[in-house]
């Protein structure tokens, strides 16, 4: 999401009139875009303010992102080299905001959470030619408490699902073939034009622009996925079957004292619809370790429900204290060298279900989007629609493959991808 908001603030600076570097050292503006999900992520920017202060002098820097959002006015005292301060939900102003700052304000601020806009720009400036980012709805209206999330990007907002699926036709155009539908719980979203479609209509119909061959989406909130999301991934090839569905806990004590809005079994109760369905659904969530209060026996239920699930692969974390959440009040705040443990022994204990899980695509064939060549290994990197990462050769082939579509037999399984070759 935050590397998106970086190319869509790009393409507004490019359609001002300013034109994108390199490197910092050939700016004389910077942006600096930023994260502050953990403690860690947010201590790693004011390091690089004080670095880009040093390296840097006599140009203008601007924080974008939650931790402008989150410190607000105080970044000017913390760093006081920085001129302009700005949060997601007031990216559209960014374009009156840099009039200010070219005028020689210093002091530029865009922080309102108080809108009902999402950030449309037809300049964003993508990355990747062949696979493209497209917001759907941006803020998040939960409150689970360790996240910041509602307090740096505020409310929800969808966008209109005229104005998503002409963006997906003009990527289409444009050459794009793989679309990833992105939003803090794109399930909620909820087309604000009187068409009013949900969600699963919505991508049912992203996967029909014609010239999309993929399409992905993230994040799921399991409270807000519906059965019907299934339904549409069961109908259309298109519809990559692939859902990250965050989980954070297995115990459904550690869930109700997070405000996650759903036990284990409503949770199980989701994971058997992906179980049902026509295709074989890869799974991946998110875990949080250390959680104030959680015991060993909240960590073992996590462990089996890793088992019960059978997850493809997941993203794993330490609680880390967020400044404004509920949680920061919770007594027994678990140490950090324990919470260190617990990441450990999750991680470990999901390795071992990779390895397996991964065994058994073994001889099977998958198509492949390529991205790349690995010319440290010689292969060719290749991404399944459950997207697993497959590294393939292609022996009698010095063409470029990016960007097509090969199906690839598989020949070999480790934990975190697959080797094999291409038989086309
Ligand atoms: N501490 C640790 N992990 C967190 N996440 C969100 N907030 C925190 C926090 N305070 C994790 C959740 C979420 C993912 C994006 O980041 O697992 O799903
Ligand atoms: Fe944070 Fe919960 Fe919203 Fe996800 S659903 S962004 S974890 S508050």
């Amino acid at each position: 999401m935050n590397a998106h908001d970086s190319e869509k603030v790009i393409g507004t600076l490019v359609g001002q009139g300013y034109s994108q570097v390199a490197t910092p050292e050939e700016a004389e503006l910077v942006f600096y875009n930023t994260c502050s999900i953990r403690d860690k992520a947010e201590q790693k920017v004011f390091h690089r303010l004080q670095q880009f202060k040093k390296d840097h002098q006599g140009k203008t820097f601007a924080v974008l992102g939650c931790v402008a959002q989150q410190e607000g006015e105080k970044i000017f005292e913390k760093a006081p080299h920085v001129s302009l301060v700005c949060g997601s939900a007031s990216y559209n102003q960014l374009p009156q905001l840099l009039v200010q700052l070219e005028a020689g304000n210093r002091r530029v601020t865009g922080l309102s959470l108080d809108t009902e806009e999402t950030f449309e720009t037809p300049f964003a400036r993508r990355d990747n030619p062949h696979r493209a980012y497209l917001t759907i709805i941006e803020g998040c209206d939960k409150s689970c408490a360790y996240c910041v999330v509602p307090f740096t990007r505020g409310p929800e907002r969808s966008r209109t699902s005229a104005s998503v699926i002409a963006e997906s036709a003009e990527l289409s155009r444009a050459g794009y073939t793989e679309i990833q539908l992105l939003g803090q719980n794109v399930n909620s979203y909820r087309d604000p034009s009187p068409a009013g479609w949900d969600f699963a209509t919505l991508l049912d119909n992203v996967g029909r622009v014609p010239g999309i061959r993929r399409v992905r989406f993230t994040t799921s909130h399991p409270r807000d996925f519906r059965k019907e999301i299934i339904d549409a991934i069961d109908r259309n090839p298109v519809l990559c079957n692939h859902v990250h569905l965050p989980v954070q806990s297995g115990s459904t004590r550690v869930l109700k004292a997070m405000q996650r809005l759903y036990t284990r079994e409503e949770y199980m109760h989701r994971i058997a619809w992906m179980k049902a369905a026509e295709r074989p659904i890869a799974i991946t969530t998110d875990i949080i370790v250390g959680f104030p209060g959680e015991t060993l026996d909240d960590l073992d239920a996590t462990l089996g429900l890793l088992d019960e699930v059978g997850y493809d692969s997941i993203f794993s974390f330490k609680y880390s204290r967020r400044p404004n959440t509920p949680a920061l009040a919770l007594d027994d705040q678990i140490p950090e060298e324990e919470k260190t443990r617990r990441l450990a022994v999750v991680q470990e204990h999901q390795r071992a279900i990779q390895i397996q899980r991964n065994a058994a695509y073994v001889d099977t064939v998958e198509e492949c989007l390529v991205e790349g060549f690995n010319k440290a290994t010689g292969q060719w990197i290749g991404r399944t629609s459950q997207h697993k990462t497959l590294n393939f050769l292609r022996p009698a082939s010095d063409a470029d493959l990016t960007g097509q579509y090969l199906d690839v037999r598989v020949t070999r399984a480790g934990p975190n991808s697959l080797a094999g070759e291409a038989v086309n």
